[in-house]
């Protein structure tokens, strides 16, 4: 079937359905393209529990649609590719909480939206990389210290922004933690008249380099904000489509064109027809563990964004 076609079928099963899809930053610029919000994690989490839509479609990887089930359990939550996982929330598990709690008593475990509904459902407190500082500092000092799960480079961006005792997992995210400040340098050297802006997933040698470290939906911030008319992104590639579309005056470069999450780029249009047409792959959190999984979102959900 032709592209748009496919496009126009998919709008209609959506006004059927009383759907509302919902697509990552990071999804192809077909996929965003249709979308009805594209944002950050943190973003379509709100979105997704504010809307009255009876089915969510996300277009995105399994702990975002978990979320939704989390937080609006009486809404149908589809992710059109079931396989859409996300690496770096699979190397933390409730086990691997427990065995940090018992190695700093006392300490308040955040958990970053990356990790799956049992591990929130262990934790107190979740965050984005658009509130993390701001969860941080709405901690009592008793709190401390505050174990940062899973990735090791968001913890140490807010370690270097709060003055508290901050200790992390040894996870990270493969897209991410791959590039070095030698990278930085080598595209700064070739676009001397650009800025830089990178993902607090990135590592500390790289965030140092930087102009603005950001959440997805930040970098659109900052590409409204600045001056500069080139731009170089540290983060997954498919953020470019969306900063390109709202600032076609302006010039953005990856800081490397291998910066793809494979998972986030599974799912395809005819996937997201399929998924509205059947009404699967469904997500659904059991409810002892949503139970327990919403009172850290809650929690992080009532602070504002950094
Ligand atoms: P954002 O919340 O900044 O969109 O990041 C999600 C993510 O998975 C980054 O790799
Ligand atoms: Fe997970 Fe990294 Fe992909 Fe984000 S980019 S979904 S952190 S693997």
């Amino acid at each position: 079937m032709d592209r748009e076609d496919l496009k126009r079928e998919i709008k209609s099963l959506l006004i059927r359905r009383r759907a509302l899809l919902l697509a990552h930053n990071y999804q192809t610029a077909d996929v965003q393209e249709i979308a009805h919000h594209t944002g950050d994690s943190l973003g379509l989490a709100q979105a997704a529990a504010e809307s009255d839509a009876e089915v969510i479609v996300f277009a995105g990887v399994h702990f975002m649609a978990e979320s939704v089930s989390i937080l609006a359990p009486e809404k149908t939550v589809l992710l059109p590719r079931k396989d859409a996982g996300c690496p770096m929330a699979d190397m933390i598990t409730p086990e691997g909480v427990a065995d940090l709690r018992k190695r700093y008593p006392g300490g308040t475990v955040v958990a970053y939206v990356n990790t799956s509904a049992a591990v929130k459902a262990a934790s107190d407190i979740c965050c984005t990389s658009g509130n993390a500082v701001n969860v941080a500092r709405s901690l009592p000092l008793e709190a401390d210290p505050l174990i940062m799960i899973p990735d090791q480079n968001l913890a140490q961006f807010v370690a270097g922004r709060v003055d508290r005792k901050i200790v992390w997992h040894d996870g990270f995210c493969y897209v991410h933690h791959r590039y070095s400040a030698g990278d930085v340098l080598e595209a700064r050297n070739r676009h001397p008249d650009a800025v830089f802006v990178t993902h607090p997933e990135c590592r500390p040698e790289v965030q140092v380099l930087a102009d603005r470290i950001a959440s997805t939906s930040g970098m659109f911030t900052f590409a409204r904000e600045t001056r500069s008319r080139k731009i170089i992104v540290g983060t997954e590639t498919g953020v470019l489509y969306g900063l390109r579309k709202e600032n076609p005056d302006k010039i953005f470069i990856p800081l490397s064109e291998d910066m793809i999450c494979e998972d986030m780029k599974l799912t395809r249009l005819e996937d997201i027809r399929d998924a509205l047409l059947n009404l699967e792959p469904a997500v659904k959190v059991p409810e002892e563990t949503r139970v327990k999984a919403k009172k850290p979102l809650d929690r992080m959900l009532a602070v504002p964004r950094d």
